[in-house]
């Protein structure tokens, strides 16, 4: 075989990951927990050059018809992701491969498209270089890639990222499947352009923040208290925890050297709306991982109210369901 396919999906923090304890082998400083996403995925196809005197990495979009070999940030993030996952499976011939991606959602726009191309790229590497990998291996060398979060695509449904301590001990696991609980996350999108400032160059300038130690130790009862929350169902206040982990990952960004404001002012007004809905009883809770786009969590009997509600919001661009969903696989 010379080409094999996979889908993967970005992933929502409802416990982020902000900071990096070791910044060479993304490390982070605390657990998170996330949740698979079914309509915000990568797919993506790799092909080995039969040539072998072609030894290059080619990245193709499938909606550019024209075939270009990329040369951008993203692309050196790609070279070097290819040469750490050499060294981790321990190969040392170079080959030639195409990839080709596709991307169900806008990019960059904060909603984990980078985590959902590179666990697609971390099975890819393993199958391309002929190495078979537990799914414990897969979630370490997806970590590698520097989107940390990709680690928490790999496994099935909802994914919990251990820090470690080293390496071989930071990795994600499911706890529970994707049939578990039927939550629901609509994605509404505000603004489809890139952000100015990636995660990659904001992860660097957390601890410059004066609030990431109190973050850090208010995160040690969140963690304990939203695994309680989940596996006893109580949505109430697992979407407590969640819009107060989001205030709290965000306080840290907007206190940080330089200031990282990924909130716009549309964020605050669709936040302040929410609040104001769950008031007359229809209980949604936000989240907002790194950009101004807001992940509105509810239950999957009021998806089609929350729908209606959110149709109705001017600041809306789209608005994309999602329910949750199994891990990387081959299709
Ligand atoms: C705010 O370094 O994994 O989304 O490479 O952009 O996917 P990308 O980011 P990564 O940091 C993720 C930061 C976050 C929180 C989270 O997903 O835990």
């Amino acid at each position: 075989m010379n080409k094999v396919k996979i889908k993967s999906p970005a992933n929502i923090a409802f416990i982020k990951y902000w900071g990096q304890k070791d910044k060479k082998l993304f490390l982070p400083y605390n657990d998170s927990f996330s949740m698979n996403l079914s309509s915000c995925y990568t797919i993506l196809e790799i092909e080995k050059i039969k040539d072998p005197k072609i030894k290059k990495l080619y990245v193709k979009d499938y909606d550019k018809d024209d075939f270009e070999i990329k040369t951008d940030k993203s692309f050196e993030k790609v070279i070097s992701f290819y040469n750490k996952a050499k060294k981790f499976l321990k190969v040392e011939k170079d080959y030639g491969f195409i990839i080709y991606s596709y991307n169900s959602f806008p990019k960059k726009a904060g909603i984990a498209s980078s985590a959902s191309f590179f666990s697609a790229l971390a099975l890819a590497f393993s199958w391309f270089f002929e190495k078979k990998l537990d799914q414990k291996n897969l979630s370490i060398l997806a970590r590698l890639s520097g989107s940390g979060s990709s680690c928490r695509s790999i496994p099935d449904g909802f994914s919990w990222w251990y820090k470690g301590k080293k390496s071989n001990e930071s990795y994600a696991v499911s706890i529970a499947p994707p049939s578990y609980w039927d939550l629901v996350d609509l994605v509404l999108i505000l603004n489809k352009e890139e952000k100015k400032v990636s995660s990659f160059e904001g992860h660097l300038m957390a601890e410059t923040s004066g609030l990431f130690k109190y973050r850090l130790l208010s995160l040690e009862k969140r963690l304990k208290e939203i695994k309680k929350a989940f596996f006893k169902k109580d949505f109430t206040y697992f979407g407590y925890l969640l819009e107060e982990e989001a205030i709290s990952m965000h306080s840290v960004m907007m206190t940080q050297k330089p200031p990282l404001f990924y909130w716009s002012g549309k964020t605050i007004e669709v936040i302040k709306k929410i609040i104001e809905e769950r008031k007359k009883g229809l209980e949604g809770y936000f989240t907002i991982d790194a950009g101004e786009n807001i992940h509105l969590i509810c239950q999957k009997k009021d998806e089609e109210k929350f729908l209606n509600f959110l149709k109705n919001q001017k600041e809306a661009l789209q608005i994309i369901k999602n329910y949750p969903e199994i891990g990387t696989k081959f299709i």
